[in-house]
Order: structure tokens, then C-alpha cells, then sequence
């Protein structure tokens, strides 16, 4: 079923063409959701975008099409506004029937895309033998809740951690373990992952004091880069050791993510390097083979290098970008590649992307977008530390999480004297702890900072996860308050919007569709969470004006199905935005 705001653009495009010929075939109709509720539920600014074209006033124009707009059986008589917006308010009846037509459906409505696309997320992407830190979640939360959206609607999508398992690192890493923990590189688990931070810390101290040690570090990576065998196995175990690590995250957060990383493309770059030449994009430059980047210069204006290969022969990060590129178009046929990392690595897409599009890897018919998140601050509004000054660790913060939200659960229950299971207790803590902190996360518009505030997060007022959870759970105590089985409301439930409240929800019942093909296209879950808060307080108006089980028939069997619906539809919301609902909390 098409969303309500999609046919009536099919029914402007028809009227466009009847009003002023076939050349306004594919004019933009312009059909967008009312600014001001007083202006009715949608409103279209064509009139005004056509006067210059048509050479007529504006509202002169709005007569027109109006004259020609036949919207009866779903709108009320447009009226024209100001210097010529047309408001379109929904009738009733027909939000009736919509409804009525979606309670019966598996996607509640939702149409799948009509183009679908093989689709890669680039998401979450931690290094190894570092700490997943604060920037890694907020990938792994947002890219998570993209792919989700994806899938929902239809695309086949590949979710791929390019994680950092390649590079110098792992030759200062390897040559500082063979002194200070032989034993770890032959032997799986001798060290944590805490443990190999620190040493990593260690070897880069050493590294950076010391020139023999950088000698025989540099050694050491050309040995593993070239395959030797022990150097291949001490490497093959410190990336296991952090993939365990990262897999525990996964799993708390319920994170699905194909691996592939740096490492993966190292057979890949020479012929990176290849077809750059060919393309006659390289040019060497004290040693380094280069691609000037076109609209990148340095502080004196002249064009910015991007280095392919290093004067000591290594590949870097943007190599193994491009050979990405040119590996995901080439065989994963990705029509839409999405990377989910800080703003701060903006220009570094930037100058991938360009290379990869002159070197005739990324063509039009690909769509290619870097989406950028910012900073997670502190309370104090600075980047986010322990109380010691030290960088957060994940697993801690989450664990918190999980802490203070069983804490305002033992309180909860004390108050309103209720004995509950230890299992409901870790259960309803666990879910509600994660659910608070993916969706601060989530809730803000992606490309701003964020501060990171367990009370804010946690609280069950204001657009948090426990307010939504509680909506939820709310509707769920209905039904066992009135033993009634939502499944059995039956084919034939009549759904009435009488009430004003009513009316306000089944309204915003219907937008589901419009909101998650926005999300598709510009790819910011906050407008999502925003939907669904609204609803939450939709649903609570509704639920305060109108009495549902005390209701008579046949309002009450409607109330139960618009009950229902929300339930359903806060469910789908917040599965994908990867958070499970709770029958009770
Ligand atoms: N490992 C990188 C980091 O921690 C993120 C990788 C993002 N993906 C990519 N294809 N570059 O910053």
C-alpha cells in the first residue's frame, strides 16, 4: 500500500499534466507534510515553484490545479492559502479505512522499496589490539539501525566491519611481544585485550625512542606482509584476542556483522596501484607514488597528495579504501555504499572517493556516502573520560548502563510495592540499560555531538527508551487487564476516529511509511526515534480522553485495535532501531 503522502503526488503528477500539458510530466508536485496542523495534514507549494515557468501569479495557478485535482475520496475540498500554498486536510473516513486495511497487514502497511538495491553498510570498524572506544559505538549503534532500516524495506544488504587488522602496528606490536611475552605469540590467551593495549602503548613508546626497534618493527612487517609463517601466526592470534573482545560487544548489543578487514584487501593493492597508472592518475613524489586530488590544496595553495604507496614500498589506509571500493563495485555489483564513521575522517572519504571515481571504479550509477556522526562529550560537555581522565572502555560503559537501570528498577518496584523474579529483574535491567544508551545515541541528529548522560538516558520522562519501552508496556497491560488477545480482534474490526485524540493518532499511525522511506534516503534514524516519541505521546493523550475498556461496543473493540496497532507499530520502530520491546518492566 502506498503511504497516504505518495498518492496523492500521484494524484498532483496526474493533475500537473491535465492542468498545463505533458512538459509538466515531471515536475515535483511538492506534497509534504503540513508545517502547522492548522493548515490541514499536507500542503504543496507547486504553485508557487511554477509561477516563473507559467508566468502567472501563483495563486492564479493553485485555482488551477485545484479545478483539476480530483482528491475527494481522500481529502476534504482543498483550499488555497496565503500566496498560493494548497492544504490538503484527510478525511476521516478515508484515515478510517487505511487503518483498517494496515491492522490486517504482516508490514503494517509499509510498501518495500520499489527499486531494491544491494546495499553495503561499512559500520562499527574497531582496530585491533586497541580498545573499541566511544566513536566505535556510536558507528556500530547508527550503522546498525541504517542496515536494519535497509532491510526493512526491502534491500539486500551486506554489513561489513572493516576492521583495522593491517598496517605498521602490527610490526612494532609483534617485534615488542617477542621480547616482553614470546609466549603470547604462539600461545592463544596469554595476554587480554586490556593487557595488549597496554603493550601496545609500550611498543609505540619503544618505537618512537628507539631506531633499532623501528628497524627491525619495519622488518617485521614486510616479513608478515610477504607471509612468513611465525609472523602470520603471532598476527592470526592478537586478532583473534580482539575479535573475542569485539564479538562480546556484538553480542550484548545483538550486532550482526560480516568481517572483513584491512588485511583482507592486501592482495588487492597492487593492482590498485595498476590501474591507477593506467588511468594516468599517479605521479611520484619524493618516493611516493600519488594522486593529486583536485579541489584539495596545501596551505600554499598547491594541490594535496593523496599517497597510494609510500617511498618504502607500504600501502596505507586510503590504498586499502580504494582497493575496497573497486572490490565492493566490482564483485560484491553494491549499488549504494554507506560508511558510518566520525565526522573527522570527512576528507579522507572525500579524496577516496574521488580517486576511485577518476580511476572509472565508481561510476553514476553508484551511490557512495560517507555518514558522519560527531564527537560523545561528557557532562561537562568535553570529550568523554573516566573519572581518572582515562579514555572510557565500552564493555564498562554499557555494564553501567545495565547497573543504574537495575538500580531505578529495584526503587521502581519498591515504591510501587511490587515482588518481582531475579530473571524479570536482569531481563527488564539488561534491555533497558542497552536500549537507553543506543537510543541517546540514536535520538540526536547524527552529525551533532552528543552528551553522553546515564540519568538523562535512563529517565522515563522525555524522548528516552524507557519512555517508549513503558508505552509499550502500557498498551501490552491492557490486555491482560482485559484478558483479551490482540491476535483475536479479527477481519472485521472497524476501526472509528471520533475523539479528536483518536483522530491525532490514527493520523500519525498512518505516517510510518512516509517516515522510514525518509530515513532510507538520508539516513538519519533520529527522525525515526522523533516519530516514535510522538506517537508514545499520542498514544498517551489518547489513552488519558478515551476510556478503552470501559468504552461501549463497537468503540470499544475500535480503541482495542488502535491500542493494538500502536503497540505493533512501536515494536516494528524500535526493532529497528535495534531495541527489543518488554511485555512488562
Ligand atoms: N578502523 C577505522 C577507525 O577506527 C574505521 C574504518 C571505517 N571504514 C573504512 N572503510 N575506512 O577509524
Amino acid at each position: 500500500m502506498n503511504s497516504i503522502v505518495e498518492q496523492l503526488k500521484t494524484r498532483f503528477t496526474q493533475t500537473l499534466v491535465a492542468a498545463f500539458g505533458d512538459d509538466f510530466a515531471g515536475t515535483d508536485p511538492m506534497v509534504v507534510a503540513a508545517s502547522n496542523p492548522k493548515f490541514g495534514d499536507y500542503q504543496s507549494n507547486v504553485s508557487l515553484s511554477l509561477a516563473k515557468r507559467l508566468g502567472q501569479q501563483p495563486r492564479a495557478i493553485a485555482q488551477q490545479i485545484i479545478g483539476h485535482l480530483d482528491v475527494s475520496d481522500i481529502c476534504e475540498p482543498p483550499t488555497i492559502a496565503g500566496p498560493g500554498f494548497i492544504n490538503l486536510t484527510v478525511k476521516p473516513a478515508y484515515l478510517e479505512a487505511q487503518l483498517n486495511n494496515i491492522q490486517m497487514d504482516r508490514r503494517l502497511g509499509i510498501p518495500t522499496a520499489k527499486h531494491p538495491q544491494r546495499v553495503i553498510v561499512d559500520f562499527s570498524a574497531p582496530n585491533i589490539a586497541k580498545e573499541m572506544h566511544v566513536g566505535h559505538l556510536r558507528s556500530t549503534i547508527i550503522g546498525d539501525s541504517i542496515a536494519r532500516v535497509l532491510e526493512f524495506q526491502g534491500h539486500d544488504v551486506l554489513r561489513l566491519n572493516h576492521v583495522g587488522d593491517w598496517g605498521t602496528q602490527f610490526g612494532m606490536l609483534i617485534t615488542y611481544l617477542r621480547e616482553a611475552h614470546p609466549e603470547a605469540l604462539t600461545t592463544a590467551d596469554v595476554l587480554d585485550l586490556g593487557d595488549l593495549v597496554a603493550l601496545y602503548r609500550q611498543a609505540k613508546q619503544r618505537f618512537d625512542a628507539d631506531e633499532d626497534f623501528q628497524e627491525v618493527s619495519r622488518q617485521e612487517v614486510v616479513k608478515l606482509q610477504s607471509g612468513a609463517e611465525d609472523s602470520r601466526r603471532a598476527w592470526q592470534l592478537l586478532c583473534e584476542q580482539s575479535r573475542r573482545e569485539f564479538q562480546e560487544i556484538y553480542n550484548m548489543l545483538d550486532i550482526q556483522l560480516t568481517e572483513r578487514g584491512e588485511s583482507f584487501y592486501n592482495p588487492l593493492l597492487p593492482d590498485v596501484v595498476k590501474d591507477l597508472e593506467q588511468a594516468d592518475l599517479l605521479k611520484e613524489d619524493a618516493g611516493a607514488q600519488c594522486v593529486f586530488l583536485e579541489g584539495f590544496s596545501n596551505k600554499a595553495g598547491e594541490p594535496l597528495p593523496l599517497i597510494v604507496r609510500k617511498s618504502d614500498g607500504g600501502y596505507n589506509y586510503a590504498t586499502t579504501d580504494l582497493a575496497a571500493i573497486r572490490y565492493r563495485i566490482e564483485q560484491d555489483r553494491a549499488e549504494r555504499i554507506i560508511y558510518v564513521t566520525d565526522a573527522g575522517q570527512a576528507n579522507h572519504f572525500a579524496q577516496v572517493f574521488q580517486v576511485a571515481r577518476r580511476a572509472g571504479w565508481l561510476t553514476d550509477e553508484v551511490e557512495i556516502v560517507h555518514v558522519p556522526f560527531g564527537l560523545v562529550l561528557g557532562e561537562d560537555g568535553k570529550k568523554i573520560k573516566t573519572r581518572f581522565g582515562e579514555a572510557v572502555r565500552l564493555r564498562d560503559l554499557l555494564d553501567e548502563a545495565i547497573a543504574r537501570a537495575r538500580a531505578d528498577l529495584e526503587a521502581r518496584l519498591q515504591k510501587e510495592d511490587r515482588e518481582e523474579t531475579e530473571e524479570f529483574k536482569v531481563h527488564v535491567a539488561k534491555v533497558v540499560g542497552l536500549s537507553a544508551v543506543k537510543y541517546a545515541d540514536l535520538s540526536q541528529n547524527r552529525t551533532s555531538n552528543y552528551i553522553f548522560s546515564f540519568d538523562k538516558m535512563l529517565s522515563l520522562k522525555g524522548n528516552t527508551a524507557p519512555y517508549l519501552l513503558y508505552a509499550y508496556a502500557r498498551v501490552q497491560s491492557i490486555s491482560r487487564e482485559g484478558g483479551i488477545d490482540f491476535e483475536q480482534l479479527g477481519a472485521d474490526t472497524k476501526i472509528l476516529l471520533q475523539e479528536d485524540t483518536e483522530l491525532a493518532l490514527g493520523k500519525h499511525l498512518l505516517q510510518v511509511s512516509e517516515i522510514l522511506e525518509e530515513v532510507e534516503h538520508d539516513l538519519l534514524p533520529n527522525r525515526l526515534c522523533q516519530y516514535l516519541y510522538e506517537l508514545s505521546q499520542k498514544y498517551n493523550q489518547f489513552y488519558e480522553q478515551c476510556p478503552v475498556l470501559k468504552a461501549e461496543e463497537p468503540v470499544r473493540t475500535s480503541r482495542l485495535a488502535l491500542c493494538n496497532l500502536t503497540a505493533q507499530i512501536l515494536k516494528l520502530g524500535l526493532s529497528l532501531l535495534g531495541i527489543p520491546v518488554l511485555e512488562r518492566m
